[in-house]
């Protein structure tokens, strides 16, 4: 069970403060002509809409489409054609061809499909022995799946005959294509100027492997071993840090965090020893896909303008699931993977003390059964208060995040998060740690900011900030106008858009 001592652990390495804005990567001036067209590659393991587990493909879906709207860049994406890649958009993928990937001493079949979307290529990798399984990750062959995935990237390259100015990886899942450029392709006169980015979603995740199959598997010369050995094993993660021109992470105060070993998973000293090439460039999301004005799965649509009808959505919430029709509790709600990294210790501290007073609690998720079984039984000894979803589904997921008032997000560590975005543009009001991205998006309330925030890792800290909240929520004309705050914040990718451009120019200069 949770403690409520302080769990922040003493940092061995002081956190370094994220890059600040002036120090990040600034755009270039605008006199780069439609001929001179910056040629971007996103290698990636699942891109909105087609297939999505989690963050990574809100981002890698959101951004390319960002990018995409300057004239001055070309914008691809490439990733695995899996099963369950939404079939309303595989009808429509064009077969270009297919050619054989060697990978180490396998011969391998790869089929190329091409979509284009909001002026986004989308190139999908074909095997069917790889992809044709449910879901995305999660198997023994894992790493030989996303070595064919990547060696795939760099022979499809010449088979397009796009060479992109830069390469940009994201996560371990596509760490292998900056090793493979950097060990394999480099030496080839096309391949030679290609420049290689790899941001970091969740350093948690690193793509760890025994050091027996670099060669057999991987098709990595041992000459190269350095470059992707640590702790006496394959960290492909470390391996793109070591190979990329430039890194990122997802956040400003992320990209400080993992330098320090209480958030790095055990890279921190990869990290630190790069840490020249890292920025920070915090996520943004797509607005139009996140717009309580248009969301079709709202009660219905709401505004920054005209925010009364969010009562509705609020009340028609409450009667689906069977709580009372209360326009005066506050809905706190919580839309999470259930996973201990999420703060939910903390959650089981305290959320019996905080629903004393007259309030309800929603939660939407799945994880770890021991977190599952915890929300079901509370759901089961609060009934009419408290509700428990243990599943996950996108249309019920607006639905909260419109019909709710609070959001919680209490993480210990959060690379960037998109929910509390999401739950703000909705005008429901973010009550998160100061941890990564929660950090750089929601600024507290009585700083004049847009939501609740607590620094230490600490339950009550959380309840504290809970109870002002819902004292605030208690004053209705200081609500209002919070409510307005959060919704016209700018969750855009504008300002972030520019940064990664400024992050392009420099690895190209
Ligand atoms: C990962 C991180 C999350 C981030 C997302 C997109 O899922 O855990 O914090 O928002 O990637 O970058």
């Amino acid at each position: 069970m949770a403690t409520t001592k302080k769990t922040t652990k003493k940092a061995a390495v002081e956190v370094v403060e994220a890059p600040v804005e002036e120090t990040l990567p600034q755009a270039a001036p605008a006199e780069i002509t439609v001929e001179t067209k910056r040629k971007i590659l996103f290698v990636a393991s699942e891109a909105a809409p087609f297939i999505a587990t989690g963050g990574l493909a809100e981002v890698v879906g959101s951004l390319s489409k960002a990018l995409a709207r300057h004239e001055r860049y070309d914008v691809r994406v490439i990733l695995p054609l899996y099963q369950d890649v939404k079939k309303e958009y595989r009808k429509e993928f064009r077969f270009i061809g297919n050619i054989f990937v060697p990978l180490s001493w396998r011969n391998q079949y790869c089929g190329i499909f091409e979509y284009v979307k909001d002026n986004v290529t989308f190139y999908f990798v074909d095997n069917e022995y790889y992809f044709k399984r449910p879901g995305c990750y999660g198997y023994y062959d894992d790493g030989e799946r996303f070595a064919f995935f990547c060696r795939s990237v760099m022979e499809i390259l010449g088979f397009i005959g796009f060479y992109p100015d830069v390469l940009h990886c994201h996560d371990w899942q596509a760490a292998l294509a900056a090793l493979y450029l950097k060990t394999i392709y480099c030496f080839r006169p096309e391949y030679q100027f290609i420049r290689a980015v790899f941001t970091i979603h969740n350093i948690e995740y690193q793509g760890k492997y025994s050091l027996d199959i670099l060669e057999d598997l991987f098709g990595i010369s041992y000459r190269y071993r350095n470059l992707v050995e640590y702790d006496r094993c394959i960290n492909l993660m470390k391996g793109a840090i070591e190979c990329c021109e430039k890194f990122s992470t997802v956040s400003p105060t992320y990209a400080g965090e993992i330098k320090d070993p209480y958030y790095s998973h055990g890279l921190d000293q990869i990290v630190r020893r790069n840490e020249f090439k890292l920025c920070g460039i915090l996520n943004g999301i797509d607005p139009e896909y996140y717009d309580p004005a248009t969301d079709k799965a709202l009660f219905a649509n709401y505004s920054a303008e005209n925010i009364a009808p969010k009562a509705v959505c609020k009340e028609e919430l409450q009667r689906m699931l069977n709580l009372p029709v209360k326009p005066d509790a506050p809905i706190l709600a919580m839309i999470s993977r259930l996973v201990s990294h999420k703060g939910l210790d903390l959650v089981q501290e305290v959320i019996e003390q905080a629903l004393r007073q007259d309030m309800q609690f929603v939660l939407l998720g799945t994880g770890d059964s021991n977190y599952e079984n915890y929300f079901a039984d509370l759901a089961r000894r609060y009934p009419g208060k408290v509700v428990s979803i243990i599943s996950f589904n996108s249309d019920l997921s607006r639905k909260i995040y419109s019909g709710a008032d609070l959001f919680l997000m209490p993480s210990k560590s959060e690379p960037c998060g998109l929910s509390q975005m999401i739950a703000s543009r909705y005008g429901t009001i973010a009550i998160v740690r100061e941890t990564g991205g929660l950090r750089d998006s929601i600024t507290p309330y009585g700083a004049g900011g847009n939501g609740f925030t607590f620094h230490d890792y600490n339950a009550y800290d959380m309840l504290y900030v809970i109870n002002e909240a819902i004292g605030v929520y208690r004053n209705k004309e200081e609500w209002a106008a919070l409510v307005k705050k959060a919704m016209t914040t700018d969750f855009s990718w504008g300002k972030s858009a520019e940064y990664y451009e400024g992050l392009y120019e420099s690895v190209l200069k």
